[in-house]
């Protein structure tokens, strides 16, 4: 499906975005984990986190979804059920990462999971390999990617260290970590922490220590039971943040986001944004709070001349997905816009960096790839043209910026790609352009 993004006149108006897709993946599994009903409000209804719903279904769980809330009724940690066929992920990375971590240690099941095209793409080589560290077996296609089957079995506590900066990972083996004496997560790098927080809201056993400059330990331990009354789930900062984009590079735009939660770990594109001199005003959480509250605030965003930054390797993991919209700013900003050490965009949905730089630069921007980043040289402006989406939601949703800031519109080819996180965003336009 195509869908044609004109160039706006100024975005006015205040709305809410749609509820965090990260923190809907986990209070589904989560909830699914426990034994008592956990009530969840705000969960997010788009293509990714239905897939998560099906799954914990297959496995158990009672989903009775109410016109406000969800109530999950869970089997327990160590009694989930055999599917009776493949769990299908669809194409939810997050879906396909976490959910090992549990079925881990269910002994003696047998779990197969399975996605769409991109999902068969995307290595589970990373969570495999801590798993079978801890006793698990994992047989995968060419030992890296989709369909796989995870073997359950009592495991055994590890200590490890992140190879990569990934908190699909981590919260893989943290999840796992819960059948064992004693599991340590060390990451060099920061990543989003919200199965921490949310483990430590269902009072699971487990300790944090060091800080964000230094690196981070997670411990978790043997617990018996999860017990999660009620998740109130956030506005997804990274749903949010194509919005920003748009009132930074619409001229005239004055608008306010509700309720966006801002968690540090997730809002590195702010500190990005304010040093190419955006204006976004907001609340935002302290850098290197690890409390188990999920925060949020109301973003004030208003348009306005921006400058080229450099992203440096270790803001990565604190912007991930929001790093395609940095390039599309950069095509705006005076001078040059440069991210680097960010080879993990090569397998998200699609490869990131080839799709944004190709994508861009189809529509008139001047950029380059780089191994693990991009180059962007700011003209002030981008003329438009056609952008595929290449069945990846953020490229769908970066192209619809890219039109409504360009000079001749843009035309996104596969534009349904947006419904995996953000069903309703041609809508939510639609309200904010007078
Ligand atoms: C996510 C973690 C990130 C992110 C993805 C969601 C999560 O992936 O890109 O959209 O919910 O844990 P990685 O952990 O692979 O970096």
């Amino acid at each position: 499906m195509n869908a044609r993004f004109e160039p706006s006149g100024p975005l006015r108006g205040r709305l809410s975005v749609p509820p965090d897709k990260s923190i809907s993946h986990r209070a589904a599994i989560i909830s699914a984990m426990a034994s008592e009903p956990v009530r969840i409000r705000g969960y997010l209804e788009a293509a990714d986190t239905h897939s998560t719903l099906s799954a914990v279904r297959q496995l158990g769980a009672i989903v009775e979804e109410r016109s406000d809330e969800l109530v999950v009724r869970g089997v327990g940690l160590r009694h989930a059920q055999l599917p009776p066929g493949r769990i299908d992920v669809g194409n939810a990375g997050t879906l396909m990462r976490l959910l090992p971590g549990w079925l881990a240690f269910q002994q003696g099941g047998v779990f197969e999971l399975d996605g769409d095209d991109s999902i068969r793409r995307r290595p589970i080589d990373r969570i495999a390999e801590p798993l079978e560290l801890m006793g698990a077996t994992i047989e995968a296609r060419e030992d890296r990617f989709p369909p796989f089957v995870v073997h359950g079995a009592q495991l055994s506590g590890i200590d490890y260290r992140l190879p990569v900066a990934s908190a699909q990972v981590k919260s893989c083996v943290l999840l796992a970590g819960l059948a064992t004496a004693r599991t340590t997560v060390t990451e060099p790098v920061p990543t989003r922490d919200h199965t921490e927080r949310m483990l430590l809201r269902a009072a699971a056993a487990l300790e944090r220590e060091g800080d964000h400059s230094s690196g981070l330990r997670t411990t978790i331990r043997n617990t018996d039971e999860l017990e999660l009354d009620e998740v109130d789930v956030p506005g997804d900062f990274s749903s949010a943040a194509f919005l920003i984009a748009a009132g930074v590079l619409v001229k005239g735009s004055r608008l306010t986001l509700d309720g966006v939660g801002v968690n540090w770990t997730r809002t590195g594109f702010m500190r990005i944004l304010e040093r190419m001199g955006a204006i976004v005003i907001g609340d935002l959480e302290t850098v290197g709070v690890f409390g188990p509250d999920e925060p949020t605030s109301d973003l004030d965003i208003s348009s306005g001349p921006i400058e080229g930054t450099v992203v440096e390797p270790d803001e990565v993991p604190l912007a991930i997905d929001e790093l395609p919209l940095v390039a599309l700013l950069g095509c705006f900003a005076e001078g040059e816009t440069v991210v680097r050490g960010a080879q993990e965009l090569r397998v998200k949905e699609s490869d990131r960096i080839a799709t944004v730089v190709e994508g861009l630069r189809d529509l008139g921007a001047q950029i380059e790839a780089s191994p693990d980043g991009f180059t962007v040289h700011g003209t002030g402006e981008l003329r438009g043209g056609t952008l595929y989406a290449h069945g990846d939601h953020r490229l769908a949703l970066l192209g619809a910026v890219a039109g409504l800031a360009s000079i001749e519109g843009v035309e996104v080819v596969g534009v349904e790609a947006a419904q995996v996180s953000y069903p309703r965003f041609a809508d939510d336009l639609a309200q904010l352009v007078s």
